[in-house]
């Protein structure tokens, strides 16, 4: 298929909405966010009969991780078809349904598009290993030869991100590359198939009513597999500022979205995009540009431990990025791939490793050491979000942190769904934040369905039910609820100004006299003066507790 791009309808390359430079975004997860047929599995029809609930939190939009067939090798992230609905989440039709009710709510749709693999399962892949060796239907992917006479061992000592080497035999003395799981076999970016594919891709879910897309694994595309190979021993440091690793953050990756950016821009409005790019963050920039995908997250914020310092740097660093690009940036505290922020945030805080590595090995004691403190993880949770809230820019929130929900630690061995569990001993995998959600208190999935769920709930996740929550004025729930909607009468505009205070406490002002002042001390503080339109956590002292974020407007 030749390029479709109506040229009377062609903007200049720039993104040139607005919305988007301060949306918050909704994340669901759809096989753990509502079950409308009993199967155990969350599929479309329950995100449509959820639409009231997303509307009631205020966001603007809602980012669906995908859904498209998949035999869920690592979460549906292994797509056989990126055109359609896997069977077991719905049809094409439920998809149109779902459009319009979050149309019909003023909720925008971003989707995932996947295009650094495919599944195994995906036509293209299996015609590959049908057609043997040199076979142009090999071209589409990194097959190479292995080493030794019958090629036995594969080319050369790579590993896999989800552990264990990076290439999988073909049967026939080739091997084929997979930067992730061996059923995600990585596409060959230098072929025109390949990109004509994803420029169909792209055109086929905007022309359903797709308002933005999240690109998986963006910085991955582009790769140099020439030889000689290094070795992985030089290569295993994957961040590097001058774009010269072999297999991330190439310059040139950029051509890719340049031309998509055509795309998005030949709609109206043109289509929103944001870089999933775990790169060094003085590159993160150059996926926000406006030439490029015109939005990046900002993965910094998933890093900061609770300290004032931490999120001084942070934010000034997403500030500086945001300025220098023309564009914005997207904070958010927990996604799918990340341990909850009320757990990470209710762990020791350690001096030489970071609240997600801590976390981490955590998971791999099922939760029993160090101890967790929950409560101190939610309270630093809540100061967190209206942190984040009162920044310039983008925030993602992902589904079931508007509950104050923690990390299912505690998961047996053989309900493991992740990839990342069975293949590292290093890793309990990503399952512990994928649990289906709470809706009600009792019922034999806490209202997630009327039947089981795909990954056990634990006891706890009752008193955490959203409709416990909506009860509860003082809920987390009903946290988000204010600051969702006081954030969009409070911060407009893009400026942000520090205001002086003692090192444990984080004060800045936006426009209009309003400011956000979060306690990182152990002590309380006096409470600045100024009328407070928000707090975190009870006043009740007269000062500001520690562990608490206010918003107050100044005399
Ligand atoms: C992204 C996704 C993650 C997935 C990986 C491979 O990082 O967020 O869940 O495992 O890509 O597709
Ligand atoms: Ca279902």
């Amino acid at each position: 298929m030749t390029s479709t791009i109506d040229h009377d309808h062609l903007v200049d390359a720039k993104v040139t909405t607005d919305l988007w430079r301060t949306a918050v975004v909704y994340q669901i997860y759809p096989r753990s966010f509502a079950d409308s047929n009993g199967d155990g599995i969350g599929d479309l029809p329950g995100i449509t009969s959820r639409v009231p609930y997303v509307r009631s939190l205020g966001v603007d939009a809602v980012w669906l991780t995908p859904f498209y067939p998949s035999a869920l090798a690592d979460g549906g992230y292994d797509v056989d078809d990126h055109r359609d609905v896997d069977p077991r989440l719905g049809t094409l039709d439920d998809f149109d349904a779902m459009v319009r009710a979050l149309h019909g709510a003023d909720i925008n749709l971003i989707v995932d598009i996947v295009p650094n693999h495919t599944s195994n399962r995906h036509p293209w892949f299996v015609q590959g290993l049908a057609a043997g060796r040199g076979a142009p239907e090999r071209d589409r992917y990194l097959f190479r030869d292995g080493l030794g006479p019958g090629g036995e061992r594969p080319p050369n000592d790579w590993e896999s991100l989800f552990g264990g080497s990076a290439w999988a035999p073909a049967g026939d003395g080739q091997w084929y590359f997979h930067c992730f799981a061996a059923e995600q076999p990585d596409l060959n970016w230098e072929n025109e198939e390949v990109r004509e594919d994803f420029r169909r891709t792209v055109r086929f879910w905007a022309d359903r009513g797709v308002d933005g897309f999240r690109i998986d694994v963006a910085h991955g595309l582009r790769k140099d597999m020439s030889e000689p190979y290094p070795p992985w021993g030089e290569i295993a440091d994957l961040m590097r500022e001058d774009g010269s690793h072999p297999l991330w953050d190439r310059d040139d990756v950029h051509e890719i979205y340049a031309d998509w950016r055509r795309i998005f821009n030949s709609y109206d409005p043109p289509r929103y995009a944001v870089a999933e790019a775990a790169v060094h963050p003085a590159r993160r920039a150059r996926y926000a540009s406006t030439e490029s995908l015109g939005n990046a997250f900002n993965f910094d914020t998933l890093d900061a431990d609770w300290r004032a310092d931490d999120y001084r740097r942070v934010i000034n660093r997403g500030l500086a990025d945001m300025i220098n690009n023309g564009s914005t940036t997207s904070w958010l505290l927990s996604c799918h791939d990340t341990p909850r922020v009320a757990t990470r945030y209710g762990l020791p805080l350690e001096k030489d490793r970071i609240a997600q590595q801590v976390a981490r090995e955590w998971l791999l004691t099922d939760g029993v050491t160090p101890r967790l403190d929950r409560a101190v993880g939610e309270r630093r949770a809540r100061a967190a979000i209206m942190i984040l809230l009162a920044l310039p820019g983008s925030t993602y929130i992902y589904q079931g942190d508007e509950l104050g929900l923690h990390e299912v630690a505690d998961l047996p061995p053989e309900v493991l769904e992740d990839p990342m569990a069975g293949r590292s001993t290093k890793e309990k995998g990503r399952d512990g934040c994928r649990v289906p959600l709470p809706w009600t208190p009792d019922g034999r999935s806490y209202g997630f369905g009327v039947e089981g769920a795909h990954l056990p709930q634990p006891d706890w996740f009752a008193s955490y039910a959203i409709s416990v929550q909506e009860a509860d004025p003082n809920s987390t729930l009903n946290l988000y609820r204010r600051a969702l909607d006081l954030r969009s009468q409070l911060f407009v505009g893009s400026g942000l100004g520090w205001v002086e205070s003692e090192s444990q406490v984080l004060c800045f002002e936006r426009g209009g006299g309003v400011r956000c002042v979060t306690n990182f001390g152990s002590e309380p503080i006096a409470l600045p003066s100024g009328d407070v339109l928000l707090a975190s956590a009870a006043l009740d002292t007269g000062g500001l507790p520690t562990d608490t974020t206010v918003w107050l407007r100044t005399p």
